[in-house]
């Protein structure tokens, strides 16, 4: 592991959260896990989009698999004539796209790759555009996959000096449900238990959408992982009480600075972290990484419908007449974050500077090798 050209595959009995035959794509219904195994299909490009803004399909990298599919789609429904018809009906479908969900910056990283090919293609046919599209999209996946193994083994590498199991808290879910199998945080957590160094992992159940009690706990389950939900209030309890040697979290948008947009509750994590000495990680590919942005204050904040407060899977604990707020994400500042784990290496302080550093270095490596950014 760890050598750029190893192409991985995705695990026998592996639950896959996305399927792509060539004419639909399926999804696994994250909104019903852990209690049922359900795929919805997507036939067209705005039943993606409908499933990126419902949920169905969550994580940042994850959601931009999941679009580059989505355009794909658009190219296989266009069935009017002309290639500017063709051009502009792709473009649109793209625009629809990019307003599912604006945190995430892989959704408009892959929106720009799937553009590109697009803006390449003006001396191909329709058809062989339609083939490159896809192409990309596959593409896209794969290196998704990639990335998550080499995260996973660059994350281990960062506890080769522990000598004993740790015990590690994650928030939200950054598995393989959030990308197209293994996961950032949850691969790092898979390849540090591979090598039999977890002792627990602590899951923030992650109010309100609950990705950490439903999902999380479900994939280390799976994987015969040990650990234990906790509800979000009780992280600081297990810190104060030395049960938690490091923190590992995903990332939706990592600004130049190194400031890092997370699922909410990230940010008081952070704090708390902080606050007990304890190392607090961020996992991510390298495309999360929005050099267009100086710090984490431009990074824009979804904020997502009323109900997903006011109630706890379909049931209602909060009555329509009291006002609440829901921003799905928050920012920690790169002052608490002691490392970003990529699949082009760790980037430690001073942010800045090594972020330039990597990113600079993983764009010559794609122009010598002909791979793309990832
Ligand atoms: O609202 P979600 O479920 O899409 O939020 C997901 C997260 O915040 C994840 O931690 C992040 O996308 C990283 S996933 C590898």
């Amino acid at each position: 592991m760890g050598n750029g050209n190893i192409n991985y595959c995705h695990e026998e009995n592996e639950v896959r959260t996305l399927i792509w035959d060539r004419a639909s794509l399926k999804l696994i219904d994250q909104r019903k896990l852990p209690f049922k195994e359900e795929y919805v299909v997507c036939n067209t490009c705005r039943e993606v989009a409908g499933a990126i803004s419902d949920m169905v399909v969550r994580g940042a990298p994850a959601i931009g698999v999941t679009a580059g599919y989505g355009v794909a789609l658009a190219s296989l429904e266009f069935s009017g004539h002309g290639r500017d018809k063709f051009i502009s009906y792709i473009k649109d479908s793209i625009k629809v796209l990019s307003k599912t969900r604006p945190t995430a910056v892989n959704l408009f990283w892959v929106l720009g790759r799937m553009e590109k090919v697009l803006d390449c293609s003006k001396n191909l046919k329709l058809d062989e555009i339609k083939i490159n599209l896809a192409k990309e999209a596959e593409k896209i996946e794969r290196q998704d996959l990639n990335i998550n193994f080499k995260i996973g083994e660059n994350g281990k590498k960062i506890f080769d000096r522990y000598k004993n199991k740790i015990k590690i808290l994650t928030h939200c879910n950054a598995g393989a449900l959030a990308t197209s199998g293994y996961g950032t945080a949850i691969g790092a957590i898979r390849s540090l238990d591979r090598e039999g160094k977890i002792e627990k992992v602590i899951v923030d159940e992650t109010r309100p959408y609950l990705q950490g009690a439903r999902l999380t706990s479900w994939e280390l389950y799976k994987e015969k992982i040990p650990f234990h939900i906790i509800t979000d209030n009780m992280a600081g309890y297990f810190m104060s009480k030395g049960e938690i040697d490091a923190v590992i979290v995903g990332a939706d948008r990592i600004s130049l600075n190194g400031d890092t947009a997370n699922k909410i509750g990230t940010l008081g994590l952070s704090i708390m972290a902080k606050y007990y000495s304890i190392p607090f990680y961020i996992a991510a590919p390298i495309s999360t990484i929005d050099t267009s942005i100086e710090s984490g204050k431009y990074i824009p904040i979804e904020q997502r419908g009323e109900n997903e407060v006011r109630e706890v899977m379909g049931t209602k604990i909060i009555p329509e007449y009291m006002p609440v707020k829901n921003p799905a994400f928050d920012v920690t500042p790169c002052g608490n974050i002691t490392a970003i784990i990529t699949e082009k290496g760790v980037i430690e302080p001073p942010f800045k500077e090594n972020i330039k550093k990597i990113v600079t270095s993983a764009d010559n490596t794609d122009k010598e090798t002909g791979a793309d950014k990832r």
